[in-house]
Formats: C-alpha cells, structure tokens, sequence
C-alpha cells in the first residue's frame, strides 16, 4: 500500500484524511466512525491523545466493577476493565462464594524489582572483580541524585553485584541491580539510575582500567521480578463448599485434580493461567499499571521450574480445602497513567486509594478468584452454560436487536440452551412474527 513520510507532523485531521482516502472504499463513514468515538470534552480528548502517538480516535473498553471482595476483612468494590463476557460475573460469583467463609486473606512476600546493565568484557574477571569492588560505592554515589527522594521516603537501590555471565555467552557480565521503588511501578525510576551507573562505570574504566575496557552494551530494568510477589488464599472445611455434603468432597477433590493437571501438563497450565490473567490483566488496566509486563513477568514465573506450570495449587488436608495463589506484581499507584487519566484515578479511589503493596494484594485475589470461578465451571456444570448465556448479548448486539427483542430471547433462552445458530434463529422467528 501506500508509504508516506512525514505522517507524525501530520495535524490529527490531516492524519485521518490522508488514512481514509488512502486506506477505506468509503473515506467519509470511516472519518465519521473515528470522530464518533472522540470526546466532546475538548480538554479530555487532549488528554487522551496524548498518551501516545498518531492517535486518531479512541478504542473503549469496558469499565465494569465486582463488588462484595473481602480482603484481609476489608470490602472492596474491585474496577475491571475488560472485553470478554463472563469474567467479571464470575469475579463476582468467587466473591461471593467465599464471603460467608472468612473471605480471601492476602499478604506480599517482597517487593524486590531489577535491573541490569549489559557489558563485555574481554579481560581477566579478577581485574574486573577488583575494579567493581573498588568502585561499587562510587557508582551507587553518583545515582544520588536520582534516587535522594526515593531514599527520602524509604526505598532506592538495594544493592548492585557484578555478575559473570561468560558461562552462557562469551565475555557477557552484568551489574545486577535491585530496588525498592515504593509505590511506584519505578520502571523509569530504574531504567535512570542504570544509565547513570552505567555512564559512571564505564568513565570510571576509561580512568582506572589500563588495557582491556568494558563495553556497556544496555541498561534496562527486568520484567522478571520472581522476588516481586503477592500471595493470596482462601480456604474452608470441605463439608462448607457445597449444600451436599457427598457432592462438596467431590467437589473439592476434582477441583485439587484439576489444579494439578494445570502443574503437570503446559498445555493446560497455559489456559489455566489464561483465566487467571482475565482477572489480573482487567484490574491493572483498570488501575493504569503495565499489563504486558505483568504478562512477560508472570508467564516468565510460571515458568520458573523449567516447565510452565499452573500459578494456583490447591490441597486438601485435615478437611480443609485451601486454594492460593503467588504471582510477580510489579505494579504502581503514583507516577505514569495513576495521576493522568481520569477514570483510573477514580478506579484507584473507588479501591481507597491503596498503596502499591495494597494492589500487589488485591490484583493477586482478582487472579485467584478468577481461577475459582473458571475451576468451579470446569469440574462440575462446564463453562459454556455460564458463558453462552453471557454471549447471548453480544449475539443480540451483533445483529442489532432492539430492547423488545433482547427481552423475548433473553425470556426464551432462560429455559434453553444458548448457541449461536439458536439465537439467530429465535430471533428471526420474532422478526417474521412467528
Ligand atoms: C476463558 O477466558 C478462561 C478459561 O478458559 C480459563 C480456564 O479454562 O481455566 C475458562
């Protein structure tokens, strides 16, 4: 198709009229469909624009809440931005399933973050080793500026270790760094204080290192924070998980065996895993946090072991049934997207306002109680009873029924099963007047 240079000059308007001549049969209803979708909040839709770049409209998703989560013995209406139908149902289902019985108890084990300056070097690693030593406080000294305010209110770099990575890639090192970033999700934080020890080092070598230098090939914060987690549980007697006391043990020895299917065969894990990310990646973007490095970190964990395997496990012990769940959060609730856009602000205080190890907490339960409601399905009714009935509206908005319609389906299917081709005949019925 066709190139052009130059396009991020381009006015907003001007970017849309060259698209659409260039790119739609009909220019005018894709111009018209871009604009519909604009705020008429001049100052808002400004706002939007600029979060990144060669915006031409905006793409909504939908803002929905589960209420009734009992954390730690504290309530929380929890915001879900997400597509797909059913996962905020069943979020609310598992919550209030596990309401009458103590609720989910949440806790972070640590809140370590990463970051790694990349070099080569070619000579001898004693020399190194003696040049890092050396120089290690003098590198930490020259981040003070960066990190004073950090430090002011508790966190900063934790520590910075020359690691030798030649084993794996020939003459690979790297300054291994950990931080505490607070409430901040701290990737620039980080990815700052890298540069300026990587700047610092390599002036240093320049001074002190007679024959061979290292080369600083990149310094950049890690998505992997395997010592970043939260933890969350729940759990209750057997007898309590379902009316019928026969039914419930079943009940809760098929959901053990199906959490460890998820540890032993990828295949499943990954799909398993799947369903915890519904509700995991619906809060992080409901709270403005980095979902595809939550994603990169999680699956990276769950794979940790060498195979990828299930994030929950689940036991039964003395006739206590207790599911749980520890996951990588490297989340944030100051800085970047929390103070800029208006409804994940308003996320974050329909949460109270929580600090980042508060999050880390509540988005762990999300994920949990996401693979409860998905678990449960699976190992008694299936998932596609819930979930075809939660279709059904997409069907009906898909073929544009109207209010009178959507009643008559929805009143029929009470008593039926939902399938595509069934609704779209149901609905043509009515249509024809049958
Ligand atoms: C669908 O989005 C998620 C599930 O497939 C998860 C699972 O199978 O555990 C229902």
């Amino acid at each position: 198709m066709t190139k052009i240079s130059g396009f991020s000059k381009f006015s907003k308007d001007e970017k849309i009229a060259w698209l659409t001549t260039k790119y739609f049969d009909n220019a005018q209803k894709a111009r018209e469909l871009l604009q519909l979708y604009w705020n008429s909040d001049l100052k808002l839709q400004k706002l939007h624009d600029e979060f990144s770049e060669n915006t031409i409209s905006n793409f909504y998703l939908p803002f929905g809440v589960a209420p009734n989560f009992t954390i730690n013995n504290k309530v929380y209406a929890i915001p879900m931005t997400i597509e797909e139908s059913s996962v905020i149902a069943a979020a609310s289902k598992a919550a209030k399933f596990w309401n009458d019985k103590g609720g989910f108890s949440a806790k972070v084990i640590d809140t370590q973050k990463v970051g790694q300056v990349h070099f080569t070097y070619a000579g001898n690693f004693s020399t190194l080793k003696d040049f890092f030593h050396k120089n290690k406080a003098q590198l930490l000294k020259e981040t003070e500026n960066i990190t004073a305010n950090m430090v002011k209110r508790g966190g900063g770099i934790l520590d910075l270790e020359l690691r030798d990575k030649t084993k794996d890639l020939e003459n690979y090192y790297q300054l291994y760094c950990t931080f505490e970033t607070l409430d901040a999700m701290g990737a620039n934080f980080i990815n700052s204080c890298l540069e300026q020890i990587a700047s610092s080092f390599k002036n240093l070598a320049i001074q002190q290192l007679d024959d061979k230098k290292p080369q600083v090939i990149m310094s950049i914060l890690s998505n992997y924070v395997p010592n970043c987690i939260a933890h969350a549980e729940v759990s209750c007697p057997v007898a309590d998980l379902l009316d019928e006391k026969e039914e419930a043990k079943l009940f809760a020895q098929k959901f053990v065996e199906a959490v460890k299917i998820a540890q032993i065969e990828p295949y499943r894990a990954v799909t398993h895993n799947k369903g915890i990310m519904n509700g995991i990646d619906a809060v992080i973007l409901a709270t403005g946090n980095d979902f595809r490095a939550v994603e990169a970190g999680v699956h990276a964990y769950a794979a940790r072991n060498g195979q990828y395997s299930s994030l929950t496990q689940a036991s039964i012990e003395n006739g206590i049934f207790k599911f749980w769940i520890e996951v990588p959060l490297a989340l944030g609730t100051v800085g970047g997207l929390t103070s800029l856009h208006p409804l994940v602000k308003l996320a974050l205080e329909m949460l109270g306002k929580p600090s980042a190890k508060e999050l880390m907490q509540i988005v762990a339960v999300a994920g949990l109680a996401q693979n409860f409601a998905a678990l449960k399905s699976l190992v008694t009714t299936g998932i596609q009873e819930g979930h075809m009935k939660m279709h059904l509206m997409n069907i009906l908005n898909q073929f544009q029924a109207t209010n009178s319609e959507k009643e008559k389906v929805i009143e029929y299917f009470k008593s039926h099963t939902v399938s595509h081709s069934s609704v779209v005949k149901v609905l043509e019925n009515i249509r024809n007047g049958a």
